[in-house]
């Protein structure tokens, strides 16, 4: 780990994420994925005296390199190594029973991304991990060299939207029968060498992209903290999302819906007993935001984010 402060990663839609969060006045905010710690430096500069934020992290790299730049903000930030799926827990262990706003920018960092020994990128040769947290128990090389090949196809599929899933599951089989797949590298050949043709790159990026979501349990986590952060937040609270993919978006477009139009599809936050009730929360915006040209032009990385947020009635 060698990146220096500011390459860590450059935040997406900065002031559109920062203005929609501390919209909602003083109180406990939370920042659910901190990375390099850009907007929570950003959140940290214009947070009312009484307010204070609470970090998160899986990656314990990104808590490292951000508790130093946070240092200067000393007790009004906290800054936590942990799963934002267990914000609720945590938050109660704290006695904190409600939040002002809760900001999540999904994903990996381009310090993630970049940093080969992460294994998450098909451009270098590391061993397969592809793990935020090193705590966790389940890597990349444990579902590529031990899932059936059925599920390897699901999870390419479900995850990476990849319409050759099958093929690439019976390649990576028939290759680790031979000799385990224990590398990016190895991994990368195989896909390429079973699906690559022209589109070899879009390929790749979405096999690496399945194996991660698998890895890292995103999409469940993503639902988990969504319905948890609706349930913490105050009246006048704002939840702030921004999804760099489908996936994400999908997922967050859906229950946000269901929470502003009081569908009993949200077993948490209504009594599933009654078809229709006083919804949970207003959307702030009917349609994403998204980065401007500049912004995109600037930071390649903005191109495929989307912000959405809600405020709870
Ligand atoms: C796109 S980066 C966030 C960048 C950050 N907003 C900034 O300004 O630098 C996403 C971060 O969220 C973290 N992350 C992703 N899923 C997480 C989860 N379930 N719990 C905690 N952190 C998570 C990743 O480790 C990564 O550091």
């Amino acid at each position: 780990m060698c990146l220096a402060l500011n390459n860590f990663h450059t935040p997406v839609l900065l002031q559109e994420a920062v203005n929609c969060l501390l919209s909602s006045g003083n109180g406990i905010f939370v920042d659910g994925t901190l990375g390099g710690g850009g907007h929570a430096e950003a959140i940290l500069q214009r947070l009312q005296p009484q307010s204070s934020l609470i970090c998160f992290d899986a990656d314990a790299d990104a808590i490292r390199h951000a508790s130093q730049r946070l240092a200067v903000f000393g007790d009004r930030v906290s800054v936590l190594h942990a799963n934002f799926r267990t914000i609720k827990h945590v938050l109660s262990e704290k006695k904190i029973e409600c939040i002002a706003g809760l900001l999540l920018d999904l994903g990996v960092s381009s310090y993630q991304l970049d940093e080969p020994s992460k294994g998450f990128s098909f451009q270098t040769d590391e061993r397969l991990d592809m793990r935020m947290d090193r705590d966790e128990p389940l890597d990349a090389f444990a579902v590529v060299n031990g899932y059936g090949e059925k599920e390897l196809a699901d999870v390419i599929w479900k995850f990476g939207e990849e319409r050759q899933s099958r093929r690439i599951a019976r390649a990576l089989v028939w290759n680790r029968e031979r000799m385990p797949i224990a590398s990016t590298a190895d991994l990368a050949k195989i896909v390429s060498g079973a699906a690559g043709g022209k589109f070899r790159t879009k390929t790749l990026a979405r096999v690496f992209q399945a194996i991660r979501i698998e890895v890292n349990r995103e999409l469940e986590n993503l639902q988990k903290v969504l319905e948890d952060g609706i349930t913490l937040l105050r009246p006048g609270g704002r939840l702030v999302v921004i999804s760099y993919h489908s996936l994400e978006d999908r997922i967050v477009k859906q229950t946000f819906k269901s929470a502003a139009e009081g569908k009993n599809d949200l077993p948490f936050l209504l009594n599933p007993m009654l078809p229709h009730q006083e919804p949970a929360v207003t959307l702030v915006m009917k349609k994403p935001v998204i980065a401007s040209e500049e912004e995109i032009r600037k930071n390649p990385r903005a191109r495929s984010a989307k912000m959405r947020a809600i405020e709870k009635r």
